[in-house]
């Protein structure tokens, strides 16, 4: 037996969530055969231990089909990454939270809330324990949605509990501020924003939380890239071209901060008329699957345009929880487990880590400023000086 028979017959077993092969991907190394003795090393992107152990056993059944009598194999993973910041490892101020789940857009009005609030509540529905940050400091729209607007939320000491609806704890710059009211945010004070929702509120261990971001991509995204390890990034986009070029901005972000991209919603996809139930084309329809394939994701849902979803998020009732027989609930259900499976496999493979996106400066100091401590809470007025005229935003 050679070493050529070793690697044909290891090219039956499969890495676990894949279709490719283990010889196919170049983790089979060093294959040291001696008349029915045989000798290798598995070295593997995963570090869980179940993945370890399914190979271990694949592989070596194969080779005993062989005539292999002693088998020895070494599974290794290697290493984490080396780090390109100053820090020690990867970052988590909200370590209560199992896992982020970034929903962006590349530009606004595209559905991004809803999806939002649907994936949570079908979560929820689902057995998770789920939380909704509203991190869309620009328009905050999360407390209409989910029927929480006239609610004001406690405060305990320094930090805030949750609203809960539907099962979902929730909570939205919207919650915190007067109706109507605007604000001005400047660089380092969406920053300190964000990490406040992640470090100040009380949520409870958390399977998920949901973020809904603002649209586009700047500094809410980078700092929550920064701030906790985003488990999966879903970006919401409607079939016409020109939201399609926003949302590759979206998708090359989640890969250029490292973000584990779950896949795109196409929302708006085709009409479900009320009175008689047929689906229609109105801005195209499924316009998006080139897209994930360049990104190298999935397409995790379409949902429909249907009056039921605008009603549902004006009145605070969403139709994944109030109408569970829609076509759009279950959609969005459909969406949710897909989410689940994914985090799953994230998880299995080690884990989001997001220390290659750490900053070289302190969280919350952006990079031109030149204090500690020059970032401050979210606030009416500009109160870093050190920002003006700097050049940054
Ligand atoms: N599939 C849909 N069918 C009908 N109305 C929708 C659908 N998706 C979103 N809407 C409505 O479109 C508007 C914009 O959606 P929203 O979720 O607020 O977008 P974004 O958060 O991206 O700005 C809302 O009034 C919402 O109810
Ligand atoms: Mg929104």
């Amino acid at each position: 037996m050679t070493q050529e028979n070793v690697l044909e017959a290891l090219k039956n077993v499969t890495y676990p969530g894949f279709t490719k092969d283990i010889v196919t991907f170049g983790f089979v190394k060093d294959v040291l055969v001696n008349g029915t003795t045989v000798g290798l090393t598995i070295d593997i992107t995963s570090s869980a231990d179940e993945v370890k152990a399914q190979l271990r056993d694949e592989a070596t059944t194969e080779l005993k089909k062989l005539g292999f009598e002693q088998i020895q194999i070494n599974v290794t993973a290697p290493q984490a990454p080396k780090q390109m910041s100053n820090s020690v490892s990867g970052k988590n101020i909200a370590p209560h939270v199992k896992n982020f789940v970034m929903v962006s857009s590349g530009k606004g009005g595209v559905g991004k809330s809803t999806t939002s609030v649907n994936l949570a509540i079908a979560m929820a529905m689902q057995g998770k324990k789920v939380g909704l940050l509203d991190a869309d400091i620009y328009g905050p729209n999360i407390p209409r949605m989910m029927g929480v607007q006239d609610q004001k939320p406690e405060i305990q000491g320094n930090k805030v509990q949750p609203l809960k609806a539907y099962g979902v704890e929730i909570m939205s710059m919207g919650s915190l501020m007067e109706p109507g009211q605007s604000l001005i945010w400047r660089g380092s004070m969406i920053m300190k924003a964000i990490e406040q929702f992640l470090r100040d509120i009380l949520w409870s261990e958390l399977d998920v939380l949901v973020i809904d971001m603002p649209p586009g991509t700047g500094d809410a995204q980078l700092t929550l890239a920064q701030s906790v390890p985003v488990t999966a990034g879903i970006t919401v986009t409607t079939p016409q071209e020109v939201s399609l070029d926003d949302s590759r901005r979206s998708l090359d972000m989640f890969q250029k901060l490292h973000i584990p991209t779950a896949g795109i919603i196409e929302n708006m996809s085709g009409f479900i008329c009320p009175s008689c139930d047929t689906e229609s084309d109105i801005f195209g329809m499924g316009t998006t699957i080139p897209v994930a394939k360049e990104y190298d994701t999935d397409v995790i849902a379409r949902i429909p345009i249907e009056p039921a979803i605008r009603v549902g998020g004006d009145t605070g009732m969403p139709v994944t929880y109030h109408m569970p027989d829609s076509e759009t609930a279950k959609r969005f259900q459909e969406a949710a487990s897909k989410l689940l499976t994914f985090i799953d496999k994230v998880n299995a493979e080690g884990g989001a880590d997001n220390s290659a996106v750490q900053p070289t400066t302190p969280p919350g100091v952006s990079a031109c400023s030149t204090g500690a401590g020059a970032a401050s809470a979210p606030a009416k007025e500009p109160t870093n000086k050190n920002h003006e005229g700097c050049g940054c935003n």
